[in-house]
């Protein structure tokens, strides 16, 4: 069934969730789950290709995953710079624009000099727009939007009392593109774990139990059919939203 294209998402934000899982009822190494990984965000890419939706957001490193065990961490590390080596090439063909958000001079040079390239290098495609968010949290996006905003009212460029949620909504990573529609978490929790506070103020939530790795395209239709049940009532009345449509 093709899909209704007046309720197709714009924008679909995904918490990668489950890897570990994955890996831990396999009795393997928990990296062994983040390199299963990889192919879900394969098919995510490939799926929102397939139904013209054009901002993909992808959450696959937090500002609290450093707290993990070093070797985690580590293993982590090592494979996002093999999947920044590996992955780019087909992205740029396939006319991705990579994005990464979050707090970016963590990152050793080796991966800030790849991430850079990568977006350099896709800047100027339109087919989708694929935002990584890496050592990435919500309430990180707020203290820079904050830093910002402080610092344009003590240059006197900006009258405290001008701030509304327009010219702070400007501030925040992905300013530029439109709030998600749908938020998808993995892995059976149902939490938003510091993903995007101030943008997912309005998007729809759909948790599936399924594990990071094991997400293909069936279930990525599965979530998108769910969605596209939901009606998006923004404070109004379901009666007013139906006129309206
Ligand atoms: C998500 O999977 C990937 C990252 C947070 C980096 P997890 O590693 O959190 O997997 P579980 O939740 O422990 O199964
Ligand atoms: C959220 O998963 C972060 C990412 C998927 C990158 P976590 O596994 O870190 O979240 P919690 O700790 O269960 O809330
Ligand atoms: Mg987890």
């Amino acid at each position: 069934m093709k899909p209704d294209v007046a309720s197709v998402p714009q924008h679909i934000a995904i918490i990668m969730d489950g890897n570990g899982r994955w890996a831990e009822r396999r009795h393997r190494p928990r990296a062994f789950g983040h390199r299963a990984g990889q192919k879900a965000v394969r098919e995510s890419v490939a799926f929102c290709l397939r139904h013209s939706i054009q901002v993909l957001s992808l959450f696959a490193f937090s500002s609290e995953n450093w707290h993990r065990p070093e070797d985690e961490v580590g293993a982590l590390m090592n494979l996002f710079i093999r999947a920044l080596d590996r992955e780019v090439d087909e992205l740029d063909q396939q006319g991705v624009c990579i994005r990464f958000i979050g707090d970016l001079d963590a990152f050793s040079s080796p991966i800030r000099t790849r991430m850079q390239q990568a977006m350099q290098r896709t800047q100027a495609h339109q087919q989708l727009y694929l935002n990584i968010a890496v050592n990435y949290g919500g309430r990180w996006d707020m203290v820079q939007a904050a830093r910002k905003i402080a610092r344009l009212a003590t240059d006197e460029q900006l009258d405290p009392a001008s701030i509304d949620e327009a010219r702070l909504a400007g501030l925040f990573c992905l300013a530029d593109q439109p709030n998600p529609d749908l938020l998808i978490r993995t892995g059976g929790e149902r939490r938003i774990s510091n993903f995007m506070l101030w943008q997912l103020a309005y998007t729809e939530l759909y948790f599936t139990d399924t594990l990071w790795p094991d997400m293909n395209e069936q279930a990525f239709e599965g979530a998108l059919t769910d969605f596209q049940l939901r009606v998006r009532r923004f404070g109004q009345t379901t009666a007013q939203v139906t006129a309206g449509a």
